[in-house]
């Protein structure tokens, strides 16, 4: 049985992921961290009946209950602190938290090496986006040119998005693509109107309501184009891969970045 804390159970993430775990065989989910309904029965708050394990909202109360596993839904700033907490304290940490900083990353990889613990990031839980991943790095080494198109609901905090970003990484290790953000004699009238710019691929974010996390991987070459596209409709897209991440947090390095690092694709 593995004892799971959701750091962010309150949130849209937090809530929707708990209520999947509480059902899921070998895992029990024995307690919540959050600003929000401290002190609150976390059965009670996700569906109205008791389990009798709590939330709160300091991370020392978090470990008296001895969790084998965190998994963290925050924000950036909140899940940074609670990766360097995680590890000092010996507490494997699942982080779906996107919006780290290259070095806040780098940060975080340097400690973890050297831990007792497990540090896992994953900027996207879906399968699908795992894959749209996989099949871009090989479309990339056939085109001229990417650009990534992410669009996502209006409450999302950090822009680009992280999927975004690692698609970026993972696509510029098979193909290098413009060395600048505008080419000499292009003219942005509006200000970003060319999007952002990370290892030679452009990126334009969307915010909208009704949108939930969508993302587009344009690929173009003389008198044509590769489209790749994934769509999360719903958070239900991003069980399977938490469920995997926590059943199989034993066999991965102590620091492991993206879901792919699972899935033998
Ligand atoms: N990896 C993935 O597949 C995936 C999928 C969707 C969202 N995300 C990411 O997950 C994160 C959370 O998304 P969300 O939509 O659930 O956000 P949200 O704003 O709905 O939830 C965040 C929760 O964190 C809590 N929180 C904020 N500050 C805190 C603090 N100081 N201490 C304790 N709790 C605090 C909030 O009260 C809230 O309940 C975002 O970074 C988002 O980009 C990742």
């Amino acid at each position: 049985m593995k004892k799971i804390v959701m750091f962010g159970i309150c949130g849209n993430m937090g809530v929707s992921i708990s209520k999947e775990l509480i059902k899921e065989e070998g895992i029990e989910l024995v307690g919540g961290f959050d600003i929000k309904n401290a002190g609150k029965d976390i059965g009670e708050f996700l569906t109205g009946e008791k389990t009798g394990y709590r939330i709160y909202d300091c991370r020392n109360d978090i470990k008296k209950l001895n969790p084998d596993i965190i998994i963290d839904f925050t924000n950036a700033d909140v899940a940074y602190e609670s990766i360097n907490w995680a590890i000092d304290n010996n507490i494997d940490i699942i982080v779906g938290t996107t919006g780290f900083s290259r070095d806040e990353l780098s940060a975080i990889e340097r400690k973890s090496l050297k831990a007792k613990s497990k540090t896992f990031i994953v900027p996207n839980f879906s399968i699908g986006a795992v894959i749209m991943i996989k099949i871009s790095k090989l479309i990339s080494k056939y085109f001229d040119n990417c650009e990534i198109i992410e669009m996502h609901h209006d409450k999302k905090k950090d822009a680009p998005s992280g999927t975004s970003l690692y698609s970026v990484e993972e696509i510029s290790q098979c193909k290098k693509f413009n060395e600048s953000r505008l080419e000499e004699g292009e003219n942005e009238i509006i200000e970003g109107s060319r999007g952002g710019f990370k290892d030679g691929i452009h990126i334009h974010s969307v915010r909208l309501p009704g949108l939930m996390a969508h993302q587009n991987i344009i690929f173009g070459a003389r008198g044509q184009t590769l489209s790749i596209r994934h769509d999360s409709l719903d958070r239900s897209a991003f069980y399977p891969g938490v469920i995997l991440a926590i059943k199989n947090i034993d066999k991965i390095q102590n620091y492991t970045f993206g879901l792919d690092k699972l899935i033998d694709i």
